[in-house]
This record gives structure tokens, C-alpha cells and sequence, in this order.
């Protein structure tokens, strides 16, 4: 049976052009990170900290551990930090934020990832007040994956910094799918991440490379950002080998193939809107194609109905089917999609 796995960009292989940069490397290429000797990681962060304008650079060993370093490198414990309601950081993180870094939360509501400034007013508690855990950080999510790889414009993030350091808090992005922002809008990278006090960004998803993230920002919080990733488990030794894909991932050619996802996703929105069947489709900005069933539905009956049919697909709450297109997904395997999407929500709606 032919398997499409709609469920994540997380599942992708590196491409033959990473494979033959890994087995390009020998002994001189390779050497204790800890120590600052891997000459092909030291290249991956000089690399990485370049194309997102930033001073400095860490490889890590994924994007969680990505967020939880920035978090820490920005905080003190017993200080408050601002999340989006349904972010990543805050759904799916298991909480480290405040486990590990110490830090209490509050999460803000947003249109598509996007805060209105006065709701976010309304939750800053200033140095002043002895009684409260003052609020030194606000995070933001580009992509946002729960609101359906919604792109936050260049000129929201401007409006955030500029509320962020009006109430004196540094801005951090959760950029694990920035690179969808940039290629949907058509823009540098830089268009983001010139807003942002630090931003993580993950290797291992639409990039397709098999391990790690990138934190970047000043060298200062980068050297911070250093210590709390060995804290962390994260001092890797002669980790280049891994990181070496990261070099053929962060080629524009390589980003620029996100563009035949992002058509894939379109295409699949379309063909399932044209099953004409009582669902809403969040039309994608990026990669990611969110499905609202009728509020009746039992959606793990259908995801399980998909299953056996071999499109996986991943219930992201009680009401809504997430689709995500990636590396290794074909015109052909949308085209198919479409047909078996169409023939098991019949039986279901
Ligand atoms: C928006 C976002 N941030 C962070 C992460 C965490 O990345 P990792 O799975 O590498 O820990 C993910 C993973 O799916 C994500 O979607």
C-alpha cells in the first residue's frame, strides 16, 4: 500500500547532496566542541550566524533545547516570561521553562501568533512591584505551527520589539520553520530576525537535515547560550559529522526548495476544498494545512480511517487534522491525498 506521511516535516531524510558532504569528511574536518575544535560545526555556526544577521551562532541539539537555552540566556530565575497561548514553547515543551529555568508563565492570546500590544500590556509586572515576578521576556513563534504555519510579518515582530523594549524585556523568536517565513513572503531572513534579540531555528525540519538547531544572537548571549546548552547534556564532542548536513541545508538553493512545499500544501488545500464536504480549510501561508471537522466528528476515528488507507496525518486537538508537506513529498502524492482524504471524510461527515 502506498504510504503518504502527511503528519510532520520532522520525518524527513537528507537529501543525496548531505550524504555525500558527510562522507566527504575525514579526521581533519571533525574535533572536541566543547573545546571549540570542530572545524565543520565552528563553519555551520559562522555560516548560520551570517544568514540570520546576527553575531554568533550555537548548533543544538534540537530546537527544545534551542528555546529552553535562549530562555535561560535572557532570564533569571523568579522572572516572568510572555508566551503565545498555543506556542510550541508552552504546549509542547513539557514545560522546562519553568522546571529547569525557573521562570513563571503567561501566555498571551493572539490573532495567528500575532498579540494585540494592549493585551500585552495588561500582563507586564515592572521591576517596581515587590510582590510580583517582574516580566523580562517575550517570546513569539514564526511559523506558527498551531495556527497553521501562519506567517507574523517583518513589521508585527517590529511593533513587538518596539512594545519589548519599551517595558525593557528582550525578544525572543521561536523560529523553528523561519526559513517558511521567508520563502512565503519572498524576503531575506534577516526581514525577522532584525527584530529579535535571539532566534532558534531547526535543521531537522523543512531543512531535512536528520539532528539539530541553530540559536543565534549577540556574541555575549551566545557564550551564555553556551554554558546552559552543557548544562543541558548538550556538549557534544566531535558532533561536525552530524552537523555537516546543517552546510548543505543552509545553501538558498536548499531553502529555496521550501517554495515546492509550500505549492504542495496550496495544491492539497485546494483539492481537498473542492471535495466540497462540511469542513473549513485554513487556507496555508507556509507548509502547513490545518482541517476543522464538524464539532461532532470522533477525529481519532478518521485519523485512524486515514491510517489504514497509509495517509498519516496528526490530530492537533479535539477538532483539527494537521497536514504537512515536505522533502520527499510529491505533485503525485498530493494528487493521491486528495482522492483518499475525499473517500474517507465521506464515510465519516
Ligand atoms: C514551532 C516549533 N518550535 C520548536 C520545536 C521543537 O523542535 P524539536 O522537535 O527539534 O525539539 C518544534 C517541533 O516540532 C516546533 O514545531
Amino acid at each position: 500500500m502506498k504510504i503518504v506521511d502527511l503528519r510532520s516535516d520532522t520525518i524527513t531524510k537528507p537529501s543525496p547532496e548531505m550524504w555525500e558532504k558527510v562522507k566527504s569528511l575525514d579526521n581533519s574536518k571533525i574535533g572536541d566542541d566543547v573545546y571549540g575544535e570542530d572545524p565543520t560545526i565552528n563553519e555551520l555556526e559562522e555560516k548560520a550566524a551570517k544568514i540570520m544577521g546576527k553575531e554568533a551562532a550555537l548548533y543544538v541539539t534540537s530546537g527544545t533545547q534551542g528555546n529552553l537555552v535562549s530562555l535561560l540566556s535572557h532570564t533569571n530565575p523568579s522572572e516572568e516570561i510572555l508566551l503565545e497561548e498555543l506556542s510550541h514553547i508552552y504546549e509542547h515543551e513539557l514545560d522546562g521553562a519553568t522546571r529547569v529555568a525557573g521562570l513563571k508563565i503567561k501566555r498571551y492570546p493572539s490573532k495567528k501568533g500575532v498579540p494585540l500590544l494592549d493585551d500585552l500590556q495588561n500582563l507586564i509586572k515592572t521591576k517596581e512591584d515587590a510582590e510580583k515576578a517582574p516580566t523580562t521576556l517575550l517570546c513569539a513563534e514564526n511559523t506558527h505551527n498551531y495556527h497553521g504555519g501562519a506567517i507574523i510579518k517583518p513589521e508585527d515582530l517590529r511593533n513587538m520589539k518596539q512594545f519589548a523594549e519599551k517595558n525593557d524585556l528582550k525578544f525572543h523568536l521561536d523560529g523553528a520553520r523561519i526559513f517558511n517565513a521567508a520563502i512565503g513572503l519572498n524576503v531575506p531572513v534577516t526581514e525577522f530576525t532584525k527584530h529579535v534579540d535571539s532566534v532558534m531555528f531547526c535543521l531537522s525540519k523543512g531543512l531535512s537535515c536528520p539532528v539539530g538547531s541553530i540559536v543565534a544572537g549577540s556574541k555575549s548571549l551566545i557564550m551564555k547560550a553556551r554554558k546552559f546548552r552543557k548544562i543541558l547534556g548538550g556538549g557534544m564532542r566531535q558532533a561536525g559529522i552530524i552537523a555537516s548536513f546543517g552546510l548543505v541545508a543552509l545553501e538558498p538553493k536548499w531553502i529555496k526548495r521550501l517554495e515546492e512545499d509550500h505549492k504542495n500544501a496550496k495544491l492539497l488545500a485546494e483539492g481537498i476544498e473542492n471535495l466540497d464536504l462540511p469542513i473549513k480549510i485554513q487556507k496555508p501561508d507556509t507548509n502547513i494545512l490545518m482541517i476543522s471537522l464538524p464539532q461532532d466528528t470522533r477525529i481519532i476515528k478518521v485519523i485512524t480511517a486515514l491510517n489504514k488507507e497509509g495517509i498519516l496525518a496528526f490530530n492537533i486537538d479535539k477538532q483539527r487534522i494537521r497536514l504537512v508537506t515536505h522533502f520527499g513529498i510529491t505533485k503525485d502524492d498530493i494528487e493521491y491525498s486528495i482522492e483518499v482524504i475525499g473517500e474517507v471524510l465521506r464515510k465519516f461527515l
